[in-house]
């Protein structure tokens, strides 16, 4: 197969939801309907159970579960399909957001009986900052859930996207009868508890069939009139639009049940991008480009703190890679070669002699990758697009062992390099101000100083939360601003200076009183439109 076949055939995508909609489950049935596992219960959840924010056994359960979980393939009907997994918990949305940085679509999981949640419309959020074309899966069927019309209007106005739908249910809960193709007009029945991966498909020619009376009773006139509206308000799918992020098609079903799995993996197939192009600061880059080219999207840590190397995750954007074989490390101005690549099979992990663009490997490291590296075949470029957003919650990180403080510094270096939160730093250094979204990365952090770099320490709160990151035209401007402000200025890892507020009231009035000085809510300012600076992006952090 050649360089352009093994682009079409590939499909690369993330799976998101809140927790508890049923991602993992989902997942698992895509898997089977690829034959790459054989029984359910495989895909172990990579969420952290809601009594566990202080069970560390369950921490370290969990990352060992988020490495097996972070990428599995499988093929289906000739394609090879790589499900990217992002962490459905809050604390850790950093790590999905930089997640679906490396993928090309994306399947978002919402429960049909607690509509759109928090979690989801932030994730949407990201999805529509980076056009992320986007196909959305009503679960729970099996259960008494939300009307399907008011589940679409709050789908639409919620998630700020039109919507389409491509399945229609028939009833809910109890009386929950099965889905009604819009495209194909067949009528897929339910029968409850039945987990098979068979299904009973009804061929309706035309909906004023007799057979839908008899296979339906009385529900067949509501699914004629429910049809009826949907084809007068919803125009047909057009498959640029949803490439383009502008509208997502929306298939109902029960992940538990395997019921509307296989018209959503179908769909998918058909319609789903394969591998595009991706920005660098320098220009656009093909898939279709002979050289290689690539970016580490996230790092995780060993399990066994004895060894010190981690698994950096690189997404390939052009050309192939290949094991054994010289590559260049963009940051570091030199050559690096991997001799035990991975790729992710399900349940297995194997050595890779060659990937390609949308395929994700695993690379072993013992220090030299961070998150947005970039590695090519010579070429100077750096991908754009794994940005670091504003944290929220912000500690000092004060060492309570002077003795380890050398060990603290690497440990923390370390930890941040892994993308588990942010290091800003004051005074030369001396002060380490680590910032994150949610309570449970600051848990991880002293506990994995604690344990893995002997490093005792204490995270002492501050009262900051919000962190802009700041430029300005005139650099004496930038200079004077922050002279006047040096408490509320930190550096960030590469040394720009970022503003920390006590407030978003705040921050806002710094904004209106500064206007020589620019805000920026992500790290990727120095390419960043003017929608992403001054205050727009402000819900994103
Ligand atoms: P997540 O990864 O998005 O967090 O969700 P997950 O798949 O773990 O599903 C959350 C819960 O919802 C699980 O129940 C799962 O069995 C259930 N679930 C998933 N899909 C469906 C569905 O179509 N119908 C119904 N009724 N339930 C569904 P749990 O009790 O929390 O876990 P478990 O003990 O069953 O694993």
């Amino acid at each position: 197969m050649d360089m352009t076949q093994e682009i079409a055939r590939r499909r690369t995508f993330g799976i998101i939801s809140h927790p508890d909609a049923g991602k993992t489950t989902l997942t698992e049935k895509l898997l089977l309907f690829g034959g790459s596992i054989r029984s359910a219960g495989a895909v172990k959840s990579n969420k952290i159970r809601k009594t566990a924010t202080s069970d560390f056994m369950e921490i370290e359960k969990q990352r060992g579960i988020s490495v097996a979980t972070s990428v599995m393939s499988f093929e289906y009907l000739g394609k090879l399909i790589n499900i990217l997994d992002t962490p459905g918990h809050r604390d850790f949305a950093e790590d999905t957001y930089r997640t679906l940085t490396a993928v090309d679509s994306v399947i978002l999981v919402v429960d049909s009986v607690k509509g759109v949640e928090e979690q989801t419309e932030r994730l949407m959020e990201v999805c529509r900052m980076r056009n992320t074309p986007v196909i959305i899966f009503v679960n729970k069927l099996d259960r008494e859930g939300r009307p399907p019309f008011e589940l679409m209007d709050e789908l639409e106005e919620k998630l700020q996207i039109a919507v389409r739908p491509l399945t229609w249910p028939i009833g809910m809960g109890q009386h929950f009868r099965g889905v009604y193709n819009l495209g194909e007009r067949n009528l897929y029945l339910f029968q409850a508890g039945k987990t098979v991966v068979e299904e009973d498909r009804v061929l309706v020619e035309r909906l004023d069939d007799p057979v839908l009376e008899t296979v339906l009773g009385s529900a067949a006139d509501q699914l004629r009139e429910d049809v009826e509206l949907i084809e007068g308000v919803y125009d047909p799918l057009d498959q640029t639009e949803y490439r383009s992020g502008n509208v997502a098609p929306v298939f109902f079903g029960s992940a538990l049940n395997n019921f509307g799995v296989r018209e959503l993996l179908e769909t998918f197939v058909r319609i789903a991008p394969t591998p595009t192009p991706r920005d660098s600061d320098l220009r656009p880059v093909d898939p279709r480009e002979e050289k290689f080219s690539g970016f580490v999207f996230k790092i995780h840590a060993n399990l066994d703190p004895r060894h010190r190397d981690r698994i950096a995750f690189l997404r390939v954007c052009s050309g192939v890679f290949r094991k054994d074989v010289f590559f260049h490390h963009v940051r570091h101005g030199k050559n690096i070669r991997f001799s035990r690549p991975y790729s992710f099979m399900a349940e297995r992990k194997n050595v890779v002699e060659e990937a390609f663009p949308g395929d994700v490997v695993g690379l072993y490291d013992r220090g030299d990758l961070k998150i947005g590296d970039t590695l090519t075949e010579g070429e100077g470029f750096t991908f754009r697009g794994v940005p670091s957003f504003a944290p929220e919650i912000f500690k000092e990180l004060v060492s309570t062992d002077p003795m380890r403080s050398k060990q603290l510094d690497k440990g923390i270096q370390q930890l941040t390099e892994e993308g588990v939160a942010q290091l800003f730093i004051q005074d030369r250094g001396r002060r380490k101000i680590i910032g994150a979204v949610g309570e449970l990365q600051f848990e991880v952090i002293q506990y994995r100083l604690t344990n893995e770099y002997g490093a005792a320490c204490r995270l002492q709160p501050l009262p900051y939360a919000r962190a802009c990151w700041l430029t300005a035209d005139d650099p004496k401007a930038l200079a004077e601003f922050i002279r006047y402000r040096d408490r509320h200025v930190a550096l960030d890892r590469d040394g720009n200076p970022v503003y920390l507020a006590e407030s978003e009231w705040m921050l806002r009035s710094m904004i209106r009183d500064n206007p020589g000085v620019r805000f920026h809510f992500t790290s990727e300012f120095k390419t960043a439109t003017s929608d992403e600076t001054n205050g727009t992006r402000a819900s994103v952090a």
